[in-house]
């Protein structure tokens, strides 16, 4: 056995204490598998008293995380304390430029610098790890990277954020709105520290950022993922959706083409048949399709303390067995800066709920705006009437372009009978 592989360990939240538990606990197996032992000499958090329900009193606590990087008796630095940018970010590049390799969960961090961490860690000869970052206990990276190496991909999707697949299967399971759903599941403690980056798709849009970058070898590009959250739909949404053979899932969607990159997150009417539409609950599925394996499928748990761990610590195991290869698998001089498709330029099938007044002349005004678009119809339904004298009308489209169904949508919002702001999912029948 070499000499043992020693790591410091910044931030022991769920993940920080799930790490160190499978190190723990899988210590001579891992020594087995890699040749070295893994040692954590370190460790850091905002909080020293706390009881983690782990024994920690053989490693050195420190209360300034960035002093990892001057350490001797560290090679990794593991971060699991989050941010985009602040301590997580000036901890990734001081540990990078003294030498040290860096594993880190952090989506938002790679997201947003994945680039340029990339590149130091290859101008200092380390590694940079962040299979945590994505999809949690599915090792979606390496497959992509190491396991569809020999393929050119070409599209990219999934579920990626599994708290609002919670929330969609709640709604559905217990049949009540979005509202109360959330409320059940922020007293389970699913939802991040700033909910809007679950509801909004922020946190989804960072991880399909890095899946792009490690499927297509572009250069990490957040801040051209489009973002749309779950906070629109309504419990009738998901009751039309299953009438119509659908079921309503967040997914993120990245495909490469002659014509430039798309990104995008947003609810989708996925067929009611499809494999994605029966993941359930905080489970994440991603689809890989590429020209010699023609589709893959994976799910998983996406979150929590084991899953993500394991992902962390397959990190630390490829570092200990000496894999340290290119971040995103493909050298940083070679990513490509690609083009991207903006959503507007999207076309296919729409779902569309109106809610408005019962009253004459509100369907012709209604398809009026459609056709001045161009949008042609294929289903139209309206059931009974609400007691309140409004009734909801829910349209689903031809193929039709994202322009011109937002056009049509908003000459419809300005009718006087229209009552709420009228709501399109994208049908994607994948
Ligand atoms: N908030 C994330 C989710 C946690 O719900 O999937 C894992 O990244």
């Amino acid at each position: 056995m070499t000499n043992p592989l020693k790591i410091a360990i910044a931030g022991l939240g769920t993940v920080g204490v799930g790490v160190i538990k499978i190190l723990q606990e899988h210590r001579n197996m891992i020594a087995a598998r890699t040749g070295r032992v893994i040692e954590i000499t370190a460790v850091s958090a905002s909080n020293r008293s706390r009881d983690r329900g782990i024994d920690i009193s053989g490693y050195d606590w420190v209360d300034n995380v960035l002093d990892f990087a001057n350490r001797d008796d560290v090679e990794i630095v593991v971060e699991l304390i989050g941010g985009s940018d602040g301590v997580a970010r000036e901890l990734a590049q001081k540990s990078l430029a003294s030498g040290k390799s860096f594993v880190t969960a952090n989506k938002a961090l790679i997201a947003h610098h994945g680039a340029e961490l990339a590149q130091n860690a290859q101008d200092n000869d380390v590694a940079l790890g962040f299979e945590g970052a994505v999809a949690g206990g599915i090792p979606i990276l390496k497959s992509i990277g190491e396991g569809l190496a020999a393929n050119k991909l070409t599209k990219v999707y999934g579920i990626l954020n599994g708290t609002t697949n919670y929330i969609l299967t709640q709604m559905e399971a217990k049949g009540k709105d979005y509202g109360e759903i959330l409320e059940e599941t922020k007293l389970l403690g699913y939802l991040e520290a700033d909910p809007s980056l679950d509801l909004d798709g922020i946190d989804a849009g960072h991880k399909l950022a890095i899946l792009s970058s490690v499927a297509f070898g572009v250069k990490t590009n957040f801040d051209n993922v489009y973002m749309e959250g779950i906070r629109r739909i309504k419990l009738v949404d998901i009751e039309y959706a299953r009438e119509l053979g659908y079921r309503i899932k967040l997914l993120g969607i990245s495909s490469l083409s002659e014509a430039g990159l798309e990104q995008r997150v947003h609810p989708c009417m996925v067929p009611k048949t499809a494999p994605i539409a029966i993941v359930d609950d905080g489970f994440n599925a991603i689809v890989v399709d590429g020209d010699y394996i023609d589709r893959t499928f994976y799910e998983g748990r996406g979150a929590g303390e084991g899953p993500t761990a394991s992902a962390v610590v397959a990190d630390i195991i490829d570092i200990a067995r000496g894999h340290t290869g290119p971040a995103f698998f493909v050298p940083p001089s070679e990513m490509l800066d690609a083009k991207a498709i903006s959503i507007s330029d999207r076309v296919g099938p729409y779902y569309i709920r109106l809610h408005v007044e019962e009253q004459p002349g509100v369907i012709a005004d209604i398809t009026a705006a459609l056709r001045d678009e161009d949008v042609s119809l294929h289903i139209m339904l309206q059931k009974g009437s609400e007691q309140d004298g409004t009734v909801y009308v829910v349209m689903v489209t031809h193929d039709t372009h994202e322009k011109r169904i937002m056009n049509a949508l908003s000459q419809i919002d300005s009718l006087s009978s229209v009552i709420d702001k009228p709501l399109a999912i994208r049908i994607e029948n994948l």
